[in-house]
């Protein structure tokens, strides 16, 4: 069954709020995940965190050991199809195949998987079947607000999460008769236009072929992760050993020594037009992991930032390729990276206290339409 959502964390909190009325239960959670994929289920049904391998791949192991010392308590694995921190692709069938057989469910939070990879849910009898995948049409190059949900039909039973018009078959003085599923979890006015773009979205990247555009990815991915590891200076999180692939996504998040990671990346947004995102990309466990922080670093870090100080969170630079990427723009990114990791930066930056950096002065004007526009009618 097919649910029209708003997004990803909008999907995996409907299943947590789900999976929160089936008492006892608890999620099994990866170390890996986006705090959309962790939240929900440490707040409302309770999970079992497991770790990951050094380099910060799923480790198998331990999600089977999880499962076979958790009593048949464990009822949902909840795991991302990729990583959105090192691009790591996670064996989602395997995955599914060790819940299934330990008589718990799949889910996949495939809002980093969908826009690179076809993926394939299988028939409900395959042990390899996704029970759940949620994903978010911005990733996909749709507009933001609207997303999908596939989830099992018998796991919605009863009053859905979210209330309102559309969710009904009649409501009288005293009494609501819930609709038929998908409607129950369908409440409230639909993103018509954010469900038919985000089809658009998905149907041409599905004329453009995923083998087609995986392979251009790869290719300039792997450009990408070998030249930035080759920069003095510069570590690549999750090490770049595992080439972009059928594997790893083309991304790549990185530290370079002795500059924060607010400051490289304004630094490339002003003197190189390249934009990035830095910090801990919504995934603080994952990162302070890759970071090879220890429990009294990271408690050290949780005081300073819970004492007003943003300026202390770690963090790292992340670079995204798209299918329209192509070898010369990975050339002149890591030329940019080169020049700020030797300290060649033409402008001042100053930090405020949120912790970003910004170029002495403030950032410049940009000359658009819009602020000629707005320029105008003041
Ligand atoms: C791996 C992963 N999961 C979940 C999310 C949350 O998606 P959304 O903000 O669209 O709900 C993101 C967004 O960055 C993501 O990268």
């Amino acid at each position: 069954m097919v649910i029209f959502v708003k997004g990803t964390t909008d999907a995996l909190n409907r299943i947590a709020a789900e999976e929160a009325r089936l008492v006892g239960r608890q999620v099994l959670v990866t170390e890996m995940e986006h705090h959309a994929d962790l939240l929900p289920w440490r707040h409302r049904s309770g999970h079992v965190m497991v770790g990951l391998s050094d380099d910060g791949h799923i480790d198998l192991d331990a999600i089977e050991h999880a499962l076979e010392t958790s009593e048949g308590k464990i009822g949902l694995v909840a795991v991302c199809g990729a990583s959105n921190v090192t691009g790591f692709v996670s064996p989602i069938h395997e995955i599914a195949e060790l819940a299934h057989r330990h008589g718990a469910r799949v889910s996949v939070d495939a809002a980093q998987l969908a826009p690179h990879h076809r993926i394939d849910v299988r028939e409900a009898g395959d042990p390899g079947h996704l029970d759940f995948v949620s994903l978010s049409g911005h990733k996909m190059y749709a507009p933001y607000g609207a997303g999908i949900l596939v989830a099992p039909r018998d796991f919605f039973s009863g009053a859905p999460e979210v209330m309102g018009g559309g969710a009904i078959s009649i409501v009288t003085w005293d009494d609501t008769v819930w609709a038929d599923l998908p409607d129950r979890e369908e409440a409230g006015s639909p993103n018509v236009i954010g469900a038919v773009a985000m089809g658009v979205a998905i149907e041409t990247l599905l004329e453009l072929g995923f083998n087609e555009m995986l392979a251009h990815e790869a290719a300039v991915g792997r450009q990408l992760l070998r030249a930035l590891s080759g920069i003095s200076g510069v570590s690549v999180l999750g090490g770049a050993e595992s080439p972009a692939g059928d594997h790893r996504l083309a991304l790549a998040s990185f530290v370079v020594d002795g500059l924060h990671h607010g400051l490289v990346a304004a630094a490339l947004s002003h003197e190189w037009g390249i934009a990035v995102r830095h910090g801990c990309f919504c995934a603080n466990p994952y990162v302070f992991h890759l970071l090879r922080m220890n429990k009294d670093a990271v408690n050290a870090v949780e005081n300073e930032v819970t004492s007003g100080h943003r300026m202390a969170l770690p963090g790292a630079v992340r670079a995204s390729l798209a299918p329209y990427n192509t070898e010369p723009e990975v050339e002149r990114f890591i030329d940019a990276v080169t020049h700020i990791a030797r300290g060649r930066m033409k402008a001042d930056y100053e930090q405020a206290e949120d912790g970003t950096f910004a170029p002495a002065g403030g950032w410049p004007r940009i000359a658009s339409p819009l602020n000629t526009l707005a320029a105008r009618r003041v």
